[in-house]
């Protein structure tokens, strides 16, 4: 996806921000672009105060002078605005790839809406052509890795799983892992869900079911809105 087509997204999105609202900010180079579009208008004296999805959001709005607080000050929120890796018709989303979904679910589940913004090739028929991010417990987490296996192939989905930056792993905000699943067709999304998240050592998935409201896709003929 160019640049320009995650600044059309953001900008759309942007559209949909009233003043004072209390803002969920997402996570990823489109929700970075949203970003920075915020951070313009709040510089020439719009007035919203956000909560990012992420460290790397965090740091991103601190250097706009975005005005930030956190959920413990402001449980609550609006709206979020944040980026998808797949988006289906039934605007079920994976999430994760930038490795924010533990924090980008709980804001999305404080808000009252969620602004998903992306191109429209993330826009899929099925889900799962896109590796879903499965976070871990560090402890214990090969045996974790076993029951998410287990937990799969009840379901018939048994592609790999890898566990994100190997002999380094990746480490998330929260301090956990990520595995990484690559099932290929996610066929029904709602029963893996309630699968991995019956296992103890899964802290989140990037399943988002049941979040987005609005699903705003840039591509070469223009912007639509969904
Ligand atoms: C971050 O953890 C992700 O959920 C991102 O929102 C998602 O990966 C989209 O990122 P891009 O906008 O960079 O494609």
């Amino acid at each position: 996806m160019s640049v320009e087509l995650k600044k059309e997204a953001a900008a759309a999105a942007l559209e949909l921000v009233e003043e004072g609202m209390r803002l969920g900010i997402g996570t990823g180079s489109t929700a970075d672009e949203f970003s920075k579009l915020l951070g313009a208008k709040v510089a020439s004296g719009f007035k919203i105060t956000g909560v990012p999805t992420s460290e790397r959001t965090h740091a991103l709005c601190t250097s706009m002078s975005i005005p930030l607080t956190t959920l413990e000050e402001m449980p609550e929120l609006d709206m979020v605005v944040d980026g998808a890796d797949e988006v289906d018709h039934q605007f079920q989303l994976i999430k994760g790839g930038g490795g924010a979904l533990l924090r980008e679910k709980i804001v999305a589940n404080a808000a009252e809406k969620m602004i998903v913004i992306a191109d429209d090739s993330k826009l899929v028929d099925t889900l799962g052509a896109f590796p879903l991010p499965i976070e871990v417990n560090p402890f214990g987490f090969k045996a974790t890795w076993k029951a998410v296996e287990k937990a799969c192939a009840g379901l018939g989905l048994e592609g790999p799983l890898n566990l994100r930056g190997g002999d380094e792993p990746f480490v998330t905000d929260g301090g956990h892992y990520i595995i990484d699943a690559s099932f290929g067709h996610i066929s029904d999304a709602s029963a893996l869900s309630d699968r991995l998240l019956n296992i103890p050592g899964v802290v989140e998935h990037g399943l988002f079911l049941g979040y987005a409201d609005v699903v705003i896709l840039a591509g070469e003929k223009g912007v639509r809105q969904l």
